[in-house]
């Protein structure tokens, strides 16, 4: 068993019994972390009790700049999308998608769990605070984040930072005429390591106009039915672009959430 414990002096009765609402609705799901209906207090902390899930956590075993194999990613990413397919029939969304809230059952992504509703929202309610992880929000959630009233960006906001988001976006432009041109053109050198089916899914999950953008459900045989990665290795950012070496940093997230360069 594991304990969800969360210190009185930073949490809210009520914050606390909605996560514990919540994550107990949605624990019937395989792919959602197990509840046992159990919440208690004590003088300085609320807590509920869940499944232990004896494996690390997803962020624990992607090896930085080298991932997980593809038939992991593809095993997880199908559990993941029938978890929030599951969430989303019942009303709301989960708001912390991220590594960090993937646990794993083995190292294989054989069996994994999505844990921790403490963002959870139902589906189209006013949002007065974005939070979450600001490199895993959707474009237009960080355009929000990264423009304060004073009009300058905020510190590690990942609009100006992400450039290899940017060159994808610029890359496949908007609506299905650009994407059209965009599959003749030559992806960016940092995508050009995925087969033409793998860039048309990021196409679409990655799609800059949330109007138009597609979710994983309709196509997910497809997709994981393909091959993503081609042969073909990217070359290092300095060799594509000449800029110099400190400007070829690449993007790397710490657990902590924050947006760090690193050389
Ligand atoms: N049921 C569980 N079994 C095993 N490990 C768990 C379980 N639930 C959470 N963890 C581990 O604890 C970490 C934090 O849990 P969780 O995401 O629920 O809390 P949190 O609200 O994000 O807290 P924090 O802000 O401290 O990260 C997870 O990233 C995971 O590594
Ligand atoms: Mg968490």
């Amino acid at each position: 068993m594991a304990l969800k414990v969360m210190p009185k002096a930073s949490t809210k009765l009520q914050g606390f019994l909605r996560e514990y609402c919540i994550s107990l609705r949605l624990s019937q799901h395989p792919c959602i972390v197990g509840l046992f209906g159990i919440a208690f207090h004590s003088q300085e902390h609320y807590a509920f009790a869940q499944e232990l899930v004896v494996g690390k956590d997803l962020f624990a075993v992607i090896q930085p700049r080298v991932g997980i194999p593809e038939s992991a990613v593809k095993r997880c990413a199908s559990q993941i999308a029938s978890a929030l397919e599951f969430i989303h029939g019942h009303g709301l969304v989960h708001r912390d998608v991220k590594p960090e809230n993937v646990l794993l059952l083995d190292r294989q992504c054989s069996r994994v769990k999505l844990a921790d509703f403490g963002l959870a929202q139902k589906r189209g309610a006013l949002i007065r605070l974005i939070s979450g992880t600001l490199p895993y929000m959707a474009p237009e959630l960080c355009a929000v984040v990264a423009l304060p009233p004073d009009g300058q960006r905020a510190p590690g906001s990942c609009t100006p930072a992400d450039d290899f988001y940017h060159e994808f976006a610029d890359w496949r432009g908007g609506g299905p005429a650009a994407a059209a041109a965009a599959a003749a053109a030559e992806p960016p050198s940092q995508w050009q390591r995925f087969t033409p089916a793998c860039l048309e899914m990021f196409g679409e999950l990655l799609e800059p106009d949330a109007g138009r953008r597609g979710g994983w459900a309709g196509s997910r045989p497809t997709w994981t039915g393909t091959g993503w990665r081609g042969r073909r290795t990217p070359p290092t950012r300095w060799e594509r672009t000449g800029r110099s070496a400190s400007a070829s940093a690449t993007l790397s997230v710490r657990r902590s959430g924050s947006v760090k360069m690193a050389d």
